[in-house]
């Protein structure tokens, strides 16, 4: 699929499911090598990074088969401790894969990894946290070498709530004898996630999803099965999906505590959001009002992933609203796109003012995943048609973004 052709304006209704949530899924896939057995992970998205992951995993000697939303890994032939650069330069998260080979296989080498670019990315946490545990560290011509023969627990505190350091750290512990901590961990729930599925493989993780987290060393792991926690994003994404277009829909599969921060925004903006066990009923507002200063934050503050998504709904608002981004300096490439839409946004380093009004349709370029979800959701409100290029990006965090939105009664189609 190369582009997404969206005729704006049309209202939405009716009920869509969440699927499973890719920054928890990618971590699982990695964690499962630790048990040398086999694993099922139900509700997996059939991703882009999802597919990435299951070639990684190939290339290291387990066998992967995904069908339709339930994955089996059985990582009993695992034999290699080498990811290669083309695989790595695909995305980001798998330098998890560090942390994880590590801990199973005493030894990795993999590349700085890839991903969206989103600015300066650095691993400097992941890496300092390893050495904390004893882990050697080779960096050689973008090359990392880790070998592990004299690993021990530790006591690591992170300058950063970084989310993939918490997960690195973890992986690489999981099977330290003794006890490992870590303080100002990252609290997101995907983490959460990542730590209730190797508890059922055996391990003795406590206070996941807390800023403190101990893991009690286990000697091995098994094969255990495990449900992927709903996406937030996809659903927030959803969310603004049905402000763009004054409509009213009904989510599926959500957890109202994942998406505190979000509710609370959209409901200044005028929404009627209402919770029901697992479904989520939101009905816009006719005039969406603006909302005070927005500052994106770690978990549980308000999500960098959901920013630009939010950015889009808030071009349509009645007045002007204020966007601090804090954690990736480059979230803000959507501007000029937005702006082709007709949308008055000034953007000053971090800080994005963005002056309400309407959007109308135009040719777009999404140059990132959050970014291309964002305009699919601008182009949903805009008047006319849009044509959205680049849907590889939204392919890597949305299974059928635009089957989704056709459920609901979005005119969009992919070319
Ligand atoms: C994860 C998510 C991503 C989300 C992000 C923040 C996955 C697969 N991806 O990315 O969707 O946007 O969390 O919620 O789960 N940093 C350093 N040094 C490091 C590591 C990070 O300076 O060693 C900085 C980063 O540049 C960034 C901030 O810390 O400014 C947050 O990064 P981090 O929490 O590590 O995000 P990711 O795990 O890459």
């Amino acid at each position: 699929m190369e582009k997404y052709i969206v005729n704006g304006g049309k209202k939405l209704s009716g009920r869509v499911r969440v699927h499973g949530a890719k920054n928890a899924v990618l971590p699982i896939m990695a964690a499962s090598i630790l048990s040398g057995d086999k694993c099922r992970v139900f509700d997996c998205p059939k991703l882009s990074d999802v597919k990435n992951t299951m070639k990684i995993l190939e290339r290291l000697g387990c066998e992967v088969i995904l069908s339709d939303d339930i994955l089996e890994i059985d990582s009993q032939g695992i034999k290699a401790w080498e990811i290669s650069e083309e695989l790595m330069r695909e995305m980001r998260s798998s330098i998890i894969f560090l942390g994880a080979l590590v801990s199973k296989m005493g030894r990795a080498r993999l590349c700085a990894p890839g991903g969206c670019e989103l600015g300066n990315r650095p691993i400097d946490l992941h890496l300092k946290a390893l050495k904390q545990l004893g882990i050697e560290i080779r960096e050689e011509n973008g090359f990392i070498e880790a070998t592990a023969e004299r690993m021990h627990p530790a006591d690591i505190h992170l300058d950063f709530p970084s989310v993939g350091a918490t997960e690195n750290i973890i992986l690489a512990s999981v099977c330290i004898r003794g006890e490992t901590t870590v303080s100002n961990a990252a609290k997101e729930p995907e983490i959460t996630d990542m730590c209730d599925f190797l508890n059922k493989m055996g391990a003795d993780i406590e206070g996941a999803g807390t800023e403190f987290i101990r893991i009690k060393g286990v000697p091995h792991l098994h094969g255990a099965q495990h449900k992927v926690v709903p996406d937030r994003i996809v659903a927030a994404t959803l969310m603004c999906s049905a402000m763009t277009t004054k409509s009213e829909i009904e989510l599926l599969n959500v957890r109202s505590e994942h998406l505190g921060a979000i509710v609370s925004v959209l409901r200044d903006c005028g929404a009627k959001i209402e919770f029901f066990r697992d479904k989520m009923y939101i009905r816009a507002p006719e005039k969406i009002k603006s909302t005070d200063m927005i500052k994106t934050q770690v978990y549980p503050g308000f999500p960098t992933d959901a920013q630009s998504p939010v950015m889009a709904a808030l071009c349509f608002s009645q007045g002007t609203s204020v966007i601090v981004e804090n954690i990736f300096e480059s979230r803000y490439k959507i501007i000029p796109e937005l702006s082709k839409m007709g949308a008055d946004i000034l953007q000053d380093g971090r800080v994005a003012v963005i002056k309400g009004s309407s959007l109308c349709g135009a040719h777009v370029r999404a140059m990132d995943l959050r970014g291309g979800a964002a305009l699919t959701v601008a182009a949903l409100g805009a008047d006319g048609q849009s044509e959205i290029s680049g849907v590889h990006y939204i392919e890597r965090g949305y299974v059928q973004l635009d089957n989704m939105l056709r459920e609901i009664g979005a005119d969009i189609k992919s070319i």
